[in-house]
């Protein structure tokens, strides 16, 4: 907790992510916390902030029209001493692949769900990987101005749906139209508005909840709401910083990100129960935030940000030491030093450079390509970190190019698309035509739109003869030799030349196991 921040400068760190099912409110709950930390002034500044973004960079064309958001970015505000590094991840289940990567840097995940709706099918994908990788959530029921499931019933769907054990820290005062306020239940305080219906505006503090009979809040209303709260503290579990830091407990906030209830406590629960940066897995070993040489991995590459520059930009969340400006790390997969002349911080609305930066902490570093998603940095030893892997494809399409003089500028945009991680790449051992694999499909329209708008290579989609595709790898490079005879038309390259068994149809993949038992057919591949 608050001891914490004693202990070393990143003590001071909270990097986390939003998780949520589309629609439920994470980019209005990102602007709020941006607003309680004090990194925006208004509330539509995320929004303008977007525009101006889409206005300067075409390709973005394809989220305004479909509303959906494709980009992640890394947002750093501070409050009360504490730094926090929000990353934001896409909404839409088609980029699963790029939210799962970013969930690799967090610390700690806000899960946000509608209280109208409960566990969405994406929520509880991306709560699975959280869990996966014990990364603790605390739990924002959204949207308690609008009617809602009872706050009970929800919390116990949630509890047994995702198997987690659930501590209410405020409770809603009614719900939709009966909605009247917040209640901190710890801190013995009630959050009103000022006027019915209106934002979170007052703070009244109690000894015991059946005061809050003064404040004008109708009996109708607060009766079954102090009722249910005292079932709530009967049944339900006390909160506990060990079971949250573990992963089996979170405490949960009731409010509106809309009308700005719930959000302050939000941010205070992160300031004070959140983990600052720990111990990180690498190949070898684990590293911790207190080693003194500096450590880091890519865990983004984002391309094009300004389409006038064709900069690109690496993400790097450093896992130990204290990173300074200049500085010349190694660059482990190149084997070779690099100096990290102009590293950049995010803040909500504007770059800045970065002169020194902590665990924990994300710095953007410009680079041509030199470094990829899952890139490990570090200050001469050999480690990579893990848990950044590519996905089996489950698109797998052709690319056709219109214009077979543009061949070269093909070959260069689909290899920086990959690096970005915006599609993988494979060439096949027979025949020219490159292959690219997919997750979700509209990663393809965005490849495409991508393709055309940064690097004037429009090009086609046809339809690959394969379903899937396969890492294979074997100890015995000889049976790998072996499979290459007999299966050459069907064997490709990735971008790092690893190869790759292109299915035709789920059954050929089950027989080549079975006739090939020496063989791995791996569904992913550790990038880096
Ligand atoms: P997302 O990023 O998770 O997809 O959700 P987003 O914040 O865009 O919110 C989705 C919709 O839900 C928006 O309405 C938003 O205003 C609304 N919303 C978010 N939080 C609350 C809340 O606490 N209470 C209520 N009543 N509504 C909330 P929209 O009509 O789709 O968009 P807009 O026109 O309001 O921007």
């Amino acid at each position: 907790m608050t001891a914490d921040k004693a202990v070393a400068p990143h003590a001071s760190r909270r990097t986390f992510a939003i998780i949520s099912h589309p629609d439920a409110g994470k980019t209005t709950l990102t602007e709020r916390l941006l607003l309680a930390g004090g990194a925006i002034r208004a509330a539509g500044d995320v929004k303008a902030r977007g525009e101006r973004r889409r206005a300067r960079s075409d390709w973005m064309d394809i989220e305004q029209k479909r509303g959906i958001s494709v980009t992640s970015s890394v947002m750093t505000f501070e409050r009360d001493g504490i730094t926090f590094n929000l990353l934001d991840t896409p909404g839409h289940s088609d980029f699963s692949e790029d939210t799962y990567r970013t969930l690799s840097a967090v610390d700690a995940a806000v899960m946000v769900i509608d209280a109208a709706k409960g566990i969405e099918t994406q929520t509880r994908k991306l709560f699975e990987v959280c869990r996966l990788r014990d990364i603790p959530i605390v739990t924002f029921i959204n949207k308690v101005d609008r009617e809602g499931v009872d706050p009970l019933t929800l919390l116990d769907d949630i509890s047994s749906g995702l198997a987690l054990d659930l501590a209410p820290q405020t409770w809603p005062i009614g719900l939709g139209t009966d909605f009247r306020g917040l209640i901190d239940i710890t801190g013995k305080r009630a959050i009103l508005p000022e006027e019915r219906g209106g934002r979170a505006a007052k703070i009244v503090a109690f000894k015991d909840a059946s005061e809050l009979s003064t404040t004008g809040i109708e009996p109708h209303i607060l009766t079954p709401t102090l009722e249910s709260l005292e079932l709530a503290e009967g049944v339900l579990p006390k909160f506990n910083l060990q079971a949250f830091r573990e992963g089996h407990l979170s405490p949960v906030y009731f409010g509106s990100a809309l009308k700005e209830f719930g959000v302050a406590e939000l941010l205070q629960a992160l300031a004070d129960f959140a983990p600052p940066p720990t111990t990180r897995p690498a190949n070898v070993r684990k590293v911790s935030a207190e080693e003194k040489p500096v450590t880091g991995f890519v865990f983004k590459v984002q391309a094009n940000m300004d389409p006038q520059h064709r900069d690109r930009v690496a993400f790097i969340r450093l896992c130990s030491g204290k990173f300074k400006r200049g500085m010349k790390l190694f660059h482990v997969r190149e084997n070779r030093l690099v100096t990290i002349a102009a590293p950049i911080f995010f803040f909500a609305q504007e770059r800045e450079t970065a002169d020194e930066a902590l665990p924990g902490d994300i710095i953007g570093i410009p680079n041509h390509g030199m470094l990829r998603v899952g890139d490990t940095l570090t200050e001469g030893e050999t480690i990579r970190f893990e848990g950044i892997p590519n996905f089996a494809p489950e698109i797998l399409r052709r690319v056709h190019l219109d214009d077979p003089m543009k061949a070269k500028q093909l070959g260069r945009a689909l290899q920086d698309m990959a690096e970005e991680g915006v599609t993988q790449v494979f060439r096949p051992l027979i025949g020219s035509q490159a292959i690219v694999g997919v997750v979700g499909p509209l990663q393809l329209d965005v490849l495409a739109s991508r393709m055309d708008k940064e690097y004037g290579v429009p090009i086609r989609y046809e339809p690959a003869p394969f379903v899937t595709a396969r890492w294979i790898a074997s100890d015995d490079k000889g049976q790998i030799d072996k499979f290459l005879d007999s299966n050459k038309s069907s064997v490709a390259e990735d971008r790092d030349g690893a190869l790759v068994f292109l299915a035709r149809n789920a059954w050929t993949l089950d027989q080549a196991k079975q006739d090939w038992p020496s063989l791995k057919f791996a569904d992913t591949r550790e990038r880096g």
